[in-house]
C-alpha cells in the first residue's frame, strides 16, 4: 500500500477513489466529489457468479485488567465486557472475520490504499479509533515503519504478534482523551463507527484538539441504508423492513447508524479546513458491468450476509426487545433478500477527510 495521497479537490471524475495529493495541496475549502454511476451488466446474467471470490465462511502493548476480559455471552455470540452495553455488536471470531472481510473491501475501493487524506510521507504519530481487530493499524504500521500507530477499542481482540510500531490500548473513544500536547497526532483514522458513537461532534472536537497543526482526520464510513437506482429495492421487502428496524433501534440507543452524510458538516463545525468528501456506491452482488465494482459487489454481498445476524441480534434483539427466535426468522428472510440476484442494490460509502489549520 502506498503512502497514499491526496490528489486535490479537482480529482479525476473517472477515478471514484481519487483524493487530494501531497504534491498539490488543496486550497482551503470544502470539496465534494460526485458519486460514480454504477452501470448494470446486462451482457452477463446476474446469477453467473458461481465463481465467487469468497468461499464461505495474529507484540501487543495491551495491559489487560480482568474486567476487560469478562466477556458477555448471549444468543451464541460473545460481547465486550469493558463498558458493558456500550456497543451492541459481538467481538467473537465470526465478527472478527466479518471485520477483516470489510477491510478487504475498503482496500479494493481505495485501490490498495489505506487512506485518502494527503498526509505527509512519514507521519510520526497515528491514532486509529475503534480499531477492531487492528487490521488497518497493523497494515499501516507495516507500510510505515517510521511511524508509531496507536489503536484503541473497547475490546482486546487485536492479535499478540504485531509490528513493533503498532500498539493497542483499551479505551472508550467517548471518554475524555488523555493525550498530552506533546503526544499530538499527525493523522487520526476512524472507520465504521456508526452505531458506536453517541456524540460525533465531541469526537470531531477531541480529534481536532489532539491533532498537530496541519494534521489530518479521516472518516471512512458506510451509510447503513441500502438503496437501488432502478427501484429493484422495492422487491426486498424484508430487507427494507429490517433496515427500518435497525435504524429505529439505533435512534433509541442514541448511536446513529446513518450518520455518514453528516460527517463533513461536523468536521466543518469543529474547525477543520480542506475538507474533502468522496462518496462511493458499493454494490451488493456482482451486478455492475465494471469488473472492479463486480468484484467488490461479490465481497460486499458476502459481508452483508455475514452482518445480518449480528446487527439483528444486537440492534433489533437487544434494543427493541425481539426474542432470539423472532430475530432468527427475520435473519433468514433478510439474508434471502441480500442474496437475491435480481436486485441491483448498493450502499454508499463516505470517505471524509479534513486538516487542522495552522501548519
Ligand atoms: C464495526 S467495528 C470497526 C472496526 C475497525 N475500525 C475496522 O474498520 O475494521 C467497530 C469497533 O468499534 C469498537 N467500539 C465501539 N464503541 C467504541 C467506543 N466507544 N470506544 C472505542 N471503541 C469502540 C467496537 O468494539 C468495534 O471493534
Amino acid at each position: 500500500m502506498s503512502a497514499a495521497g491526496p490528489s486535490g479537490p479537482s480529482a479525476s471524475a473517472s477515478d471514484p477513489t481519487a483524493a487530494p495529493t501531497a504534491t498539490s495541496p488543496p486550497q482551503e475549502g470544502i470539496y465534494d466529489e460526485t458519486v460514480q454511476e454504477l452501470e448494470l451488466d446486462t451482457a452477463t446474467p446476474s446469477d453467473s457468479d458461481a465463481d465467487s471470490a469468497f468461499d464461505g465462511h495474529s507484540t501487543a502493548s495491551t495491559s489487560l485488567a480482568s474486567s476487560i476480559l469478562n466477556y458477555e455471552y448471549s444468543n451464541g455470540r460473545r460481547y465486550h465486557g469493558y463498558r458493558s452495553g456500550a456497543y451492541v455488536l459481538p467481538n467473537d471470531e465470526d465478527e472478527q472475520d466479518r471485520l477483516d472481510l470489510l477491510h478487504h473491501i475498503f482496500l479494493l475501493i481505495l485501490n490498495g490504499k489505506l487512506y485518502d487524506a494527503p498526509i505527509p510521507q512519514t507521519p510520526t504519530r497515528i491514532l486509529d479509533i475503534g480499531t477492531g481487530t487492528g487490521i488497518w493499524a497493523i497494515d499501516f504500521a507495516d507500510e510505515n515503519p517510521g511511524s508509531e500507530i496507536l489503536g484503541t477499542d473497547l475490546s482486546p481482540i487485536q492479535p499478540s504478534w504485531v509490528p513493533p510500531n503498532a500498539k493497542f490500548y483499551i479505551d472508550d473513544a467517548e471518554s475524555e482523551w488523555v493525550y498530552s500536547p506533546s503526544e499530538a497526532f499527525d493523522f487520526i483514522h476512524v472507520r465504521c463507527l456508526s452505531g458506536s458513537i453517541n456524540d460525533w461532534d465531541k469526537l470531531c472536537t477531541q480529534a481536532y484538539t489532539h491533532l498537530q497543526p496541519g494534521g489530518w482526520l479521516e472518516f471512512q464510513e458506510p451509510e447503513a441504508w441500502v438503496v437501488s437506482d432502478d427501484d429493484t429495492i422495492q422487491q426486498a421487502e424484508n430487507l427494507r423492513h429490517w433496515q427500518d428496524l435497525c435504524n429505529e433501534a439505533a435512534a433509541k440507543f442514541q448511536k446513529d447508524i446513518r450518520c455518514a452524510d453528516s460527517l463533513k458538516q461536523r468536521m466543518t463545525n469543529s474547525g477543520f479546513v480542506d475538507i474533502h468528501e468522496k462518496v462511493v456506491k458499493v454494490p451488493i452482488g456482482p451486478w455492475p458491468k465494471d469488473p472492479k465494482m463486480k468484484e467488490i459487489g461479490r465481497y460486499q454481498r458476502e459481508h452483508m450476509a455475514m452482518g445480518i445476524e449480528p446487527y439483528t441480534l444486537g440492534f433489533i434483539g437487544k434494543i427493541l426487545g425481539w426474542s432470539e427466535q423472532e430475530c432468527r426468522v427475520l435473519i433468514a428472510k433478510v439474508v434471502n433478500d441480500v442474496r437475491n440476484k435480481n436486485l441491483h442494490m448498493y450502499i454508499r460509502f463516505f470517505f471524509v477527510c479534513g486538516r487542522k489549520s495552522g501548519a
